[in-house]
């Protein structure tokens, strides 16, 4: 049997949400991630450092008994958002980065940024004491077409943010094109970019083609294939610019399966039997740990995990759960639509 053991992996972009979600879905990344970067859009957001305080109190509280998990907090940037609290939430050691919601981009953006010139005192101060900048890298412009977004958002906003605060740290979060894989990389070691399990795996048509298929759509949506192969390469090449970010966001099923169904894919639970697959399939097991375990605390600042996980490749196929079951209803576990032999055994 094929075994491989890897440092334990972190997850750098997570929704865990709060309440009875909160406690459905945290055991699922705490079973195999030791941290995670834990996304604020929650309704109201986490905003100011007291908010962040208070939020990742419930998340420990919700941690189960014997469950080791360190949630690394985030601050929801918006137009009001104070440049010395952000500088004291820093300081404090537990929240991590910032992040930039365009208003309207995605789910609970409302209360994000409507312009930039707003923010940029927040940033300036960010820029000086090396607080990164988590993106949702999209514009929100009717105008621009939807599989356009993050290549415009690239050109139009971060480029010329990161020429005015060239000293500001930024974080791509899941990137979905291959401009976004090329320009990830132009930034030295300020600049750096999430993949998600699912952009490695799905393109648009396997949301669209022969049926509508909601657990598949996401934000930013899937693209076409020759951006999932430059995910791909970029993944799995070494380079410590890009991780994993899985972006796991669950929403109940009867909001997914809905006329106007919410954006996420819920891969908390069975990401990392997915990422060896993929791994495998690019000849590039050997670099799995770095992408998922050394590339991440290596941009943020912080030490890799002291603990191991171990993948056994079993001749039968991993079983999941469809869902998992919450309080407010069932929420659907992805669905690579293969079989995956790459067991998590510890
Ligand atoms: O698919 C997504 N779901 N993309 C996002 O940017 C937000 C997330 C969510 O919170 O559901
Ligand atoms: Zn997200």
């Amino acid at each position: 049997m094929q075994t491989i053991t890897l440092t334990r992996p972190d997850d750098w972009h997570l929704h865990l949400r709060d309440g009875a979600m909160l406690r459905a879905v945290l055991p699922e990344s705490a079973r195999h991630f030791a941290r995670a970067i834990i996304m604020p859009n929650l309704v109201p957001p986490v905003v100011t450092l007291a908010d962040a305080v208070a939020y990742r109190g419930r998340i420990m509280d919700a941690l189960p008994e014997g469950m080791v998990f360190e949630p690394l907090m985030t601050l929801y940037l918006t137009e009001g958002t104070d440049p010395a609290d952000v500088a004291r939430a820093h300081a404090s050691g537990l929240v991590k980065a910032v992040k930039l919601y365009p208003a309207g981009a995605t789910t609970n953006s409302q209360s994000g940024v409507r312009d930039l010139a707003r923010v940029m005192p927040v940033l300036e101060k960010m820029a000086e004491i090396g607080m990164p900048l988590c993106t949702h890298g999209e514009v929100t412009d009717p105008q621009v077409d939807i599989f356009d977004r993050e290549a415009v958002f690239i050109d139009t906003v971060l480029d010329p943010l990161r020429r005015r605060l060239p000293a500001l740290r930024v974080v791509m979060e899941h990137i979905t094109t291959e401009e976004g894989v090329a320009y990830a990389v132009e930034g030295g070691d300020r600049l750096a970019a999430t993949i998600t399990t699912h952009h490695l795996i799905l393109n648009r048509n396997h949301i669209l083609a022969g049926g509508i298929r909601p657990h598949y759509y996401c934000l930013p949506v899937a693209k076409r294939e020759k951006h999932r192969l430059a995910l791909r390469r970029a993944a799995t090449s070494g380079n410590p610019r890009y991780f994993l970010g899985t972006d796991s966001a669950p929403h109940v099923d009867a909001l997914k399966e809905h006329a106007c169904g919410c954006a996420g894919c819920f891969t908390a639970t069975n990401t990392l039997s997915l990422l060896a697959h993929v791994f495998e399939q690019e000849a590039a097991l050997d670099r799995l740990e770095g992408f998922a375990a050394q590339n991440g605390p290596a941009f943020y600042g912080l030490p890799v995990n002291g603990g191991k996980v171990r993948l056994e490749k079993r001749p039968d196929p991993c079983v999941w759960p469809k869902g998992i079951v919450t309080e407010n209803g069932p929420v659907t576990v992805f669905d690579p639509g293969f079989p995956v032999y790459w067991h998590v055994a510890t």
